[in-house]
């Protein structure tokens, strides 16, 4: 399915609808195919994103293509499928809309209990990705019960930067079957020819492809989930 969902994403005409308010960046939905049954989408192209101080200008959209490719490399079904692509406002990310209640975001979620394993999924990812910004609203649930992260676009630094919303699963132990997962993963980052270093290369720099395979290797390791101390966790600003 995603394959060929990708393949949509990448080549089918494109007509903005209009941008996303509550966004950061010039983030647009968009609708691919418009007068063929058409299928909306999350454009942002890589000339609308805000500078900052500390990520290289104009790699955002990059980061958001390298979170779908390690969440669709490790099957762990947590990022919408995200292409790089030309559009109307030049190169961007393309990612498949999720139709959800924006209203049942995180802090709903995580208070429903039939969550909690795909919440804490997403926590490890974002351990693993050094995500800065895993806000209330980007944690998306769609009509059949699955939960999606968006907004990857702070992801993959070098320096420590982890500032998330879900501290709720520290110290729960981590099912071995994802710790395999990340072995595999930091096998394949550090393994010269692995097409999935090589379709990282493509979108990260080499040192933050290094920093990846590191954590993975490292967070293989751990029995649990880290627990900080109230006052220690980092939050995202403002968390919703
Ligand atoms: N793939 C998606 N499906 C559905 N809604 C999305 C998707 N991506 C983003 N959104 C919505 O658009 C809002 C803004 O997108 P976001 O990725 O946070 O943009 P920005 O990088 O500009 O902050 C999100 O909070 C979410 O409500
Ligand atoms: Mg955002």
């Amino acid at each position: 399915m995603s394959t060929h969902v990708q393949s949509r994403l990448s080549t089918a005409r494109m007509t903005v609808h209009g941008r996303i308010v509550n966004a950061s960046n010039h983030t647009m939905l968009v609708e691919l195919d418009a007068d063929d049954g058409g299928v909306l989408a999350v454009y942002k192209p890589r000339d609308g994103e805000r500078p900052l101080w500390d990520f290289p200008f104009g790699s955002l959209h990059r980061r958001e293509v390298a979170a779908f490719a390690v969440s669709d490399y490790l099957g762990w079904g947590l990022v919408p499928p995200t292409v790089l692509r030309d559009g109307p406002l030049g190169p961007g990310s393309v990612q498949l809309f999720i139709d959800h209640d924006p209203r049942r975001h995180y802090f709903v979620l995580v208070g429903e209990q039939q969550h909690d394993s795909q919440l804490m999924r997403m926590a490890v990812f974002d351990l693993l990705l050094n995500n800065a910004d895993r806000k209330g609203s980007h944690v998306l649930l769609d009509a059949e019960g699955h939960v999606w992260g968006c907004d990857h676009g702070l992801t993959f630094h070098t320096e420590p930067k982890l500032r998330t919303v879900i501290w709720e699963f520290g110290g729960t132990a981590l099912p071995p079957s994802w710790s395999e997962d990340l072995v595999r993963l930091a096998h394949d980052v550090g393994a010269d020819m692995a097409p999935m270093r090589l379709r990282l290369l493509d979108l990260l720099d080499a040192e933050e492809v290094a920093a990846l395979g590191a954590r993975a290797a490292g967070m293989a390791r751990l029995a649990s989930l880290p627990d900080l101390a109230e006052d220690e966790r980092p939050y995202p600003w403002p968390p919703v």
